[in-house]
């Protein structure tokens, strides 16, 4: 069996381990990061859908999965569909689910799907009328993919006019914010919900949290995230199963009677709120970082499981019991400024847990930075405080000065 990745992160690299632990013989990412021994990298860049494809033709790959919503919004896997390649992702045209906010709002509202009330806007001024009759709190969204940056949760009027004014009329965002979403802020416990999808067929996995906001206590800036940990025992089974019926499975029928069938992994970001579990966003793919946390829980096969779905086939997805805590490494200054290249010293002497590299290149025999979050160390145990407890006494052993990470994933009490 040879199976190819598309993307290069943390997120990625947790794919290649999990095809590496399944068994598969030959491992392929493109183009992948120094960090992933697991697999043979190839020097072709995710969106390159043409290149991709000759590839994968070429070396008679089995089975793509496609990681980033790049590669998905590039059509990657319309192009491999074109000719006959196996590629777990959604088309192009179903990845709006996640490329833009306002068909999802759409889909959610055609559908009644529990999300939050909201406006589509692309005049200003009709946008700051809506929001003179809005409660505060209120939550600004451009439409389009922003890089994780897109969404601004205005505490005043004021700042949410400004909010407005900087996306609809000063360019901030570009094209992705040529057009905003204004909605409700809701109020509760956030978790990831993602879920194995193709022919209708939809097998949800556990439930993750990820930690956004770059420091402790959730202050900072948003981040692509900062941690994950999975169970989340603030969601109860009660809630993973009206998640399920109210949410995932509406939406998965609601693309199919679109004309437009999801492939590939719906990755459904929630919230408890006290009236029920509501929709704040729809991706398109595996999350990150909860992918770390959850691929490791997972006994079945990841290409049993994309290959049967693919072929209309059922198939029972097997966990394990161990639960599991990952933390970011940052590079010093993201989300905002930081700088690549100091030397990451130490990784060998980890014991016990995952390294996943996010943004690292080869430095000699070392790693050295390479973005923005550049390493995420998943420990498991028999409880999230066993695993909480392990991974930060292991990640003390990295020795690189321009690294921080928070210090209170998992901390649960
Ligand atoms: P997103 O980029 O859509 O993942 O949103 C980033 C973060 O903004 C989410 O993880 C939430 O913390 C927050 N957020 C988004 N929509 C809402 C909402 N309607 N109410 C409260 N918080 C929200
Ligand atoms: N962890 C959130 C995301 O992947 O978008």
């Amino acid at each position: 069996m040879k199976v190819l990745v598309i993307g290069r992160g943390g997120r990625e690299h947790a794919i290649v381990k999990k095809l590496k632990r399944d068994g598969v013989e030959e491992i392929f990412c493109a183009p992948g990061n120094a960090g992933m021994e697991e697999s043979t990298l190839v020097n072709i860049e995710e969106t390159q859908s043409d290149i991709l494809a000759e590839f994968a033709q070429a070396e008679g790959i089995d089975l793509t999965i496609v990681g980033p919503e790049s590669a998905l919004m590039a059509g990657v896997v319309d192009k491999f569909d074109s000719v006959g390649l196996k590629a777990f992702g959604p088309t192009k045209a179903a990845a709006f689910i996640e490329g833009s906010k306002a068909f999802a709002k759409q889909i959610m509202a055609k559908y009644n799907v529990p999300t939050a009330a909201y406006g589509e806007f692309t005049d200003v001024d009709e946008a700051i009328a809506y929001l003179q009759a809005q409660k505060m709190p209120i939550v600004i969204k451009a439409d389009g993919l922003a890089a994780g940056k897109g969404v601004v949760i205005c505490q005043s009027l004021e700042e949410a006019i400004d909010t407005v004014k900087d996306m609809l009329v000063g360019g901030k965002f570009a094209e992705a914010g040529a057009r905003v979403v204004i909605e409700e802020f809701l109020d509760g416990e956030e978790f990831s919900l993602m879920s194995f999808v193709s022919n209708g067929i939809v097998k949800p996995m556990l439930i993750a949290r990820d930690y956004k906001r770059a420091f402790d206590n959730d202050e900072g800036l948003n981040t692509g995230g900062m941690g994950s940990h999975s169970p989340h025992p603030a969601i109860t089974d009660a809630d993973y199963e009206e998640a399920i019926r109210t949410v995932v499975i509406p939406t998965v029928e609601a693309m199919t009677k679109e004309g437009i069938p999801f492939t590939g992994i719906l990755y459904a970001g929630m919230i408890k709120t006290a009236d029920g579990c509501k929709t704040i966003e729809f991706n398109a793919r595996f999350g990150d970082p909860e992918t770390e946390v959850l691929l490791p829980r997972l006994e079945t096969k990841l290409t049993d499981i994309a290959l049967s779905l693919l072929n209309g086939q059922d198939i029972e997805l097997k966990w394990s019991d161990e639960q599991t805590v990952g933390v970011v490494l940052a590079a010093a200054g993201y989300p905002e400024k930081y700088e690549s290249g100091a030397v990451i010293k130490g990784l060998d002497k980890l014991e016990g847990v995952d390294v996943y590299h996010m943004g690292t290149k080869a430095a000699g025999t070392d790693y050295a930075i390479n973005g923005g979050r550049v390493l995420f160390v998943v420990g498991s145990g028999k409880n999230l405080d066993e695993a909480r407890a392990k991974v930060y006494k292991e990640l003390q052993k990295i020795d690189c000065q321009e690294l921080f990470f928070r210090t209170d994933i998992a901390k649960l009490s």
